[in-house]
């Protein structure tokens, strides 16, 4: 940490955006909705419903449902996407960008919670690829095997061989975003890519490695996939983050699940970080002592490589400490936030 960091009392940056965000529908919704709408300008909304956005239309629904359920007075414009499955009919993709949908989320089968609907064989969707290529749809990859020979601290590793490596051979020009990265590979892969692959990083991947999961007893708030890695793969995370590079921004995939869902015998993956997720990455940056690196990683970065304008305005966060709630109410049920219950050391101004 340098000592300007040090005294630093605030930090002023333009209006971030989150480039990777679980919104549920309903209730679900409308408890989570305000906490992303006061911190970002705009996020990518994933498709993973119960039954998922699967054509332009249900994305521009669900949009409608989202505005609607907005805090008034609130300036936030979701990023619609819609769900890769087997059979999506490559005409979907004009459909969908004439709706403003911006991007098409793929979900190996099997990988996460509510994929179930998702890709067996990414062959299968070649159409569609090639049709989002010459759109210039982004594809959004969770980038995991699904196979269960592979141990899961390995998924998003093998998949990089397995799935990366072709599909960048065989559509070279479609922009793709490895989603969460966790790994030191998926870093390096990323950054050896070229223009058009990126990545967005979690706060909790650049906070905790897998000890957190285990600290003192098995800890159900901490557990999201692709899962917490091992202590050199969340440094080679923190090293992209700060780095400048303009391939690697920030999305949160907070992930919110009923509090009784998540200390269950089988506990849904997810961490809900959306009340406080600007502070959190505060936090990670300013250990790495890169906050100076925060508003390109948090604010300039995913505009460019998604072709939109930088937000005007600014948010300012600032070292004033503060108590996260440990609970909120997520419709008839309750959710609690990772950090819930703890102290925070930065705190965004209203
Ligand atoms: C996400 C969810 O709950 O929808 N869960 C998670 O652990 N990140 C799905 C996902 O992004 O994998
Ligand atoms: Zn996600």
């Amino acid at each position: 940490m340098t000592p300007t960091e040090h005294s630093l009392a605030s930090l002023t940056i333009t209006r971030p955006d989150d480039w990777h965000l679980h919104l549920r529908d309903g209730a679900a919704m409308a408890a989570v909705l305000p906490a992303t709408a006061r911190q970002f300008a705009r996020a990518i909304v994933m498709p993973n419903l119960r039954p998922p956005i699967t054509s332009a239309a249900a994305a521009a629904a669900y949009r409608g449902r989202i505005l609607a359920a907005l805090p008034a007075g609130s300036d936030f414009t979701p990023l619609m996407t819609i769900y890769l499955t087997d059979s999506l009919a490559a005409d979907e993709i004009a459909r969908a960008a004439e709706a403003g949908v911006v991007a098409v989320k793929l979900y190996p089968a099997g990988a996460t919670t509510h994929s179930d609907a998702g890709v067996t064989d990414i062959r299968h969707t070649w159409p569609v690829l090639e049709a989002m290529q010459r759109a210039g749809l982004p594809l959004l990859v969770h980038g995991e095997v699904t196979d269960p020979a592979v141990d899961i601290f390995d998924r998003e590793a093998v998949f990089i061989d397995r799935v990366m490596v072709p599909l960048r051979r065989d559509f070279p020009e479609l922009k793709v975003v490895f989603e969460h990265i966790t790994t030191k590979e998926a870093a390096q892969y990323v950054a050896q890519a070229g223009a058009h692959t990126a990545a967005t990083i979690t706060a909790h991947h650049l906070l905790y490695n897998r000890n957190a999961i285990f600290l003192g007893g098995l800890r159900p708030h901490y557990y999201c996939l692709p899962v917490l890695k091992r202590e050199l793969h969340r440094q080679a995370l923190v090293a992209a983050a700060t780095s400048g590079s303009d391939r690697f921004f920030l999305g949160t995939d907070s992930a919110p699940h009923a509090a009784a869902l998540k200390e269950a015998s089988v506990c849904g993956a997810g961490c809900f970080t959306a009340l406080s997720a600007l502070e959190l990455y505060a936090e990670a940056f300013e250990a790495a002592g890169a906050l100076a690196q925060l508003e390109g990683f948090a604010s300039h970065h995913g505009p460019a490589f998604y072709g939109l304008p930088r937000n005007l305005g600014t948010v300012t966060l600032a070292r004033q400490a503060w108590a996260l709630p440990e609970t909120l109410a997520f419709g008839e049920t309750v959710l609690k936030p990772l950090r819930g219950g703890e102290t925070l050391a930065w705190r965004q101004l209203d």
